[in-house]
């Protein structure tokens, strides 16, 4: 299925089949193959929206490091990932490793963890995530946004990618709400379940939460030209 790297329809049943930590896991050596890794030309702009060299980066959920990767070139000091599946890690050390592109000699930290359980205390200039959002659910929400906050220092950013809500009954909107109607089925009936929701922390609802946290928003349309026009930059500072 997908990319013939990637993993085979019968795979993704059994990752859909198994806890969100353990689906990934398993499909952790596949997963650069699949189009749930954040493509690059959603990256490079948000590396771009960074800016200058910065201290201490931290990408949430990161996954094979596709972020980190994009992120490494401009931190001094350390750029770190945290994530719940150590295969996912695991990829994300061996990839980085292996990028030439991303080499500096900035510490690699790679942390198995929840992010909604993460307790760093302004340690970082700047967060990231990407492809993520699906698996924080809407009453963990604030609670994300706390962790976020907390971790950085004053004046520091959270910038990550999302998309308004589509209008209701076109494709986009459909696709999710179907999707959405089978996880919850699936998860009702088989434990442990698998958490993945689309359009759960569109660019109205992360306005809502964040501003909430005190952080000031800034919605930039770096993606115009790219296969993914309705995708918005978002950049949430930190008050000094
Ligand atoms: C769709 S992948 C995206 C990976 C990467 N950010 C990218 O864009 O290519 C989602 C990742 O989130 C991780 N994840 C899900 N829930 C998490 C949580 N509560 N805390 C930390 N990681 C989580 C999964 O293990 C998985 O690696």
């Amino acid at each position: 299925m997908f990319d013939r790297r990637g993993p085979t329809f019968i795979e993704l049943a059994q990752q859909a089949l198994s806890s969100t930590t353990k689906g990934y896991d398993l499909l952790a050596p596949k997963f650069e193959y699949t189009p749930f890794r954040t493509p690059d030309e959603l990256l490079i702009p948000l590396a771009e929206a960074v800016g200058g060299p910065i201290d201490r980066a931290l990408d949430l959920c990161c996954g094979t490091g596709a972020a980190m990767r994009a992120l490494r070139p401009i931190c001094r000091k350390t750029i770190a990932g945290i994530d719940l599946s150590q295969g996912m890690l695991d990829e994300a050390e061996r990839l980085l490793k292996a990028d030439d592109a991303s080499q500096s000699d900035s510490e690699v930290r790679l942390i198995q963890g929840d992010v909604l359980e993460m307790d760093f205390d302004e340690e970082f200039d700047v967060l990231t995530t990407c492809g993520a959002f699906g698996h924080i659910l809407h009453h963990q929400q604030d609670q994300f946004a706390e962790r976020v906050h907390r971790a950085l220092v004053p004046g520091g950013r959270f910038l990550f990618v999302t998309g308004p809500m589509p209008p209701v009954a076109s494709r986009a909107w459909w696709f999710s709400r179907t999707f959405n109607g089978i996880m919850h089925v699936r998860n009702a009936l088989i434990k442990p379940p698998f958490i993945m929701f689309y359009l759960t922390f569109t660019l109205e609802r992360a306005r809502e939460v964040l501003e909430r946290q005190g952080f000031q928003l800034e919605v930039r349309t770096p993606y115009e030209d790219t296969p993914y026009p309705a995708a918005r930059l978002v950049i949430a500072t930190k008050e000094l």
